[in-house]
This record gives C-alpha cells, structure tokens and sequence, in this order.
C-alpha cells in the first residue's frame, strides 16, 4: 500500500507556479508515495466561536481529508518574507479542537517556490517554526529553495529542466525514508 501524502500549496492563484511544481512532484513521487492535493482556498478564517457541534464545512471537509493521509507535502511560496496567511489558516484549522489536530505526528516536509532568486527562504523557515509546535517531525536535508520559478516551467506548467525534476526526485526519494524513519 502506498503512503498517502497530503499536498499543501500556500497559493490560491489559479496559474500558482507553487502549484505547478506541487502537482509535478505529484508525478515525480516515487511509486511508494501517493500525494493527495487537499484544497485550503474555501475555509474561513480561524475563529474559535465556529468551535461548535457543527463547525464550518470546509473545516470538516479539510480536517477529513488531511486525517486520511500519513504525511504532509507543504510547497509554498513566500508573501512578504513569511508564508501565505491562507496557509497559517489552514494550519490552524487543523490544529483544533485543542487536543484533536490533525497534524499531530504526521512527517512533513517543505519546498519554498518564487519567480525571485531568494526562493522563498523566508516562507521555508517561518513555515519550520509552527510545524515544530505542531510535532511534525520535519526533514530537514535535503532542502528545496526552487528560486527563478518562471525560467522552469513551461507554458502548462510542466519542468522544463531534467535537472530540477532529478533535484526534486532524490528530495521526494529522501522524503519517502524520512517518512519511514518517523512516522508513528
Ligand atoms: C509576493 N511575492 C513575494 N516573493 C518573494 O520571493 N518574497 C516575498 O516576500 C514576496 N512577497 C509577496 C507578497 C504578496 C502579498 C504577494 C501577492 C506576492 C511574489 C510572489 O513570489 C509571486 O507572486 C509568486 O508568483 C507567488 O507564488 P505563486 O502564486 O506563483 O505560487
């Protein structure tokens, strides 16, 4: 049986580069991993006073889907020098109800993503900090900074370039051990 991945993308841009890359390294995964895309763009903002017997249904939907999988897939990219706040929601919808976050334990790992040359270094090490809290056990080499994003992709969004797609196999490879090694 494959392990099911939840894919996480910080962007809700429909021509989102991170998404792209998301849905590529859905292909380049190895045989082992199976990535599910999990949406994050329709769940309201975060407010413990929706805490009730019935909580909004896109909380429910999100929370659902992500328990059915064994590990998260987070590609980002970087909004003023930290993650996407439609990303810092979806995890902490996820984190609640205190005592049932559906993060708990789960092996994750990070690809930062931006049409700038820094990629997204900032996103990718904020993004370390509540994962931590979170206990997630995050891998930590090796590291994917996919910066110059618009150079890589081709107009429907594939790799252009066999060296990124090697680059992003040996990181899904390593993944894939790294899940291994931690999962609970
Ligand atoms: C950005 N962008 C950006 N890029 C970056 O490398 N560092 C940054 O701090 C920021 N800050 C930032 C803030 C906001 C509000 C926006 C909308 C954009 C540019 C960003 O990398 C670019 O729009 C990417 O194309 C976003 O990723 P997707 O949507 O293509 O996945």
């Amino acid at each position: 049986m494959p392990v099911r991945v939840a894919l996480i993308v910080g962007s809700l841009r429909e021509g989102s580069h991170s998404r792209a890359i998301g849905l590529e390294m859905k292909t380049i995964a190895a045989p082992g991993l199976e990535l599910e895309l999990i949406e994050i763009g329709d769940l309201p903002l975060y407010n413990p006073d929706l805490e009730t017997d019935a909580p909004p249904a896109p909380w429910v939907r999100f929370r659902e889907e992500v328990e059915t999988t064994e590990a998260a897939l987070f590609v980002t990219p970087e909004y003023n020098r930290s993650i996407p706040s439609a990303l810092k929601n979806a995890l902490d919808v996820g984190s609640r109800p205190y005592g049932h976050s559906i993060w708990q334990g789960k092996p994750a790992a990070i690809v930062s993503v931006s049409p700038g040359a820094l990629a997204a270094f900032g996103a990718n090490h904020h993004l370390r900090q509540p994962l931590v809290f979170l206990n997630m056990p995050t891998m930590q080499q090796p590291e994917a900074y996919i910066g110059n994003v618009a150079d890589l992709l081709d107009d429907d969004g594939r790799l252009k370039k066999d060296d990124t797609r090697a680059f992003l196999k040996s990181f899904m490879d390593a993944f894939a051990k790294w899940i291994d090694q931690t999962k609970g």
